[in-house]
């Protein structure tokens, strides 16, 4: 995962705001636009006071990391410095028109210098396909249709919560890292993806075909017809369906031909199954 996606982060509805009429807000969380090379910062002004945080993703070699900042703010510039908890430091200047700015910094420490200028975008409902890409298109696809042992998650309604709590695999994603209506507009930005180009996968269809004369219809383990007795699954992680789906076990088949895709799907149709409170296994 790339460290930028770290500090980002607020409302594009405060964007907004602050373009209508008076002075045009500086606040917010900024990202460089593309994918270009610089900090994502995200600061806060106090008449003429500026705070906040930038993070340096990986592309950054050593200067990577999560900088405090402070400084100063004018009408259309904040100047800000600050250190990485090893005492690196990072200045920047950010100039900011409407909801596009331009930004300078440097990064130098005992072993460490980098320079540059990057284009800013404010983070927000605008970007949340940005932010899906440091965050989660590493392991979920840059289509959010799952990579090998990773998910599809195009159609799950679960992002929030799921990157709040997180999972064999998968790392939480505290607030101090991504607010919660980041996540929302990440949500939201899926649900898009679902809309226009559903999975076409039919999950009912490959589980009833495939798994339930062993396990069950409803996922909650039985037993066939030559007594062998299937597990309950609902409760399982993605993970060991996966697994148990490309290498079989001790009397359960193998399923070479299903696709990423399917086994996707599939693992998403058992884990909707999953009861409030989890079955004592
Ligand atoms: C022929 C019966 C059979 C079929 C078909 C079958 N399984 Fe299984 N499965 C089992 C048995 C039996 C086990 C317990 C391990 C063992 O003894 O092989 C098991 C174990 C599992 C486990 C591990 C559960 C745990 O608690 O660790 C998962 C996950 C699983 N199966 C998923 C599936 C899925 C998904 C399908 C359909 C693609 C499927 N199985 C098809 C019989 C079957
Ligand atoms: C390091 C890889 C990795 C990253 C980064 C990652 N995920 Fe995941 N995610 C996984 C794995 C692995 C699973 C399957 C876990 C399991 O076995 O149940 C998963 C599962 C999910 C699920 C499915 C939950 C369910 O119950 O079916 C959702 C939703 C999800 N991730 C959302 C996200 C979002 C949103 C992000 C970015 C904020 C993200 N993930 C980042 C690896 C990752």
């Amino acid at each position: 995962m790339r460290v930028a996606s770290v500090a980002v982060l607020v409302l594009a509805a405060q964007a907004v705001a602050g373009t209508a009429g008076s002075a045009p807000s500086l606040e917010g969380a900024w990202a460089p636009s593309g994918h270009t090379f610089g900090p994502t910062c995200e600061w806060q002004v106090v008449r003429r006071s500026a705070r906040g945080t930038c993070a340096l993703d990986a592309t950054a070699g050593s200067a990577a990391g999560l900088y405090d900042v402070t400084g100063g703010a004018g009408r259309r510039t904040v100047h800000l410095s600050g250190a990485r908890p090893d005492g690196v430091r990072l200045h920047v200047t950010a100039r900011v028109m409407g909801d596009v700015g331009r930004l300078r910094f440097r990064v130098h420490g005992p072993h460490v210098h980098a320079r540059g200028t990057a284009t800013l975008a404010r983070v927000g409902a605008a970007n949340a396909g940005w932010t899906y890409d440091s965050m989660c298109g590493s392991c979920h696809g840059a289509d959010a249709r799952g990579t090998p042992g990773r998910p599809a998650i195009r159609c799950s309604a679960r992002a929030v919560d799921t990157a709040r709590t997180g999972l064999p695999g998968m790392q939480v994603f505290p607030p101090a890292e991504v607010p919660t209506d980041a996540l929302s507009d990440v949500q939201a930005w899926l649900q898009t993806l679902c809309a226009s180009d559903p999975p076409g996968v039919a999950a009912a269809d490959l589980y009833a075909s495939d798994c339930a004369r062993c396990h069950g219809a409803d996922a909650a383990g039985t037993s066939n017809v030559s007594g062998i007795q299937g597990p309950d699954l609902r409760c399982r992680s993605y993970q060991i369906i996966a697994a148990e789906i490309s290498d079989g076990d001790a009397y359960m088949p193998s399923f070479p031909e299903l696709t990423n895709a399917e086994v996707s799907a599939i693992g998403a149709f058992v884990r909707g199954r999953c009861p409030t409170t989890p079955p004592p296994y």
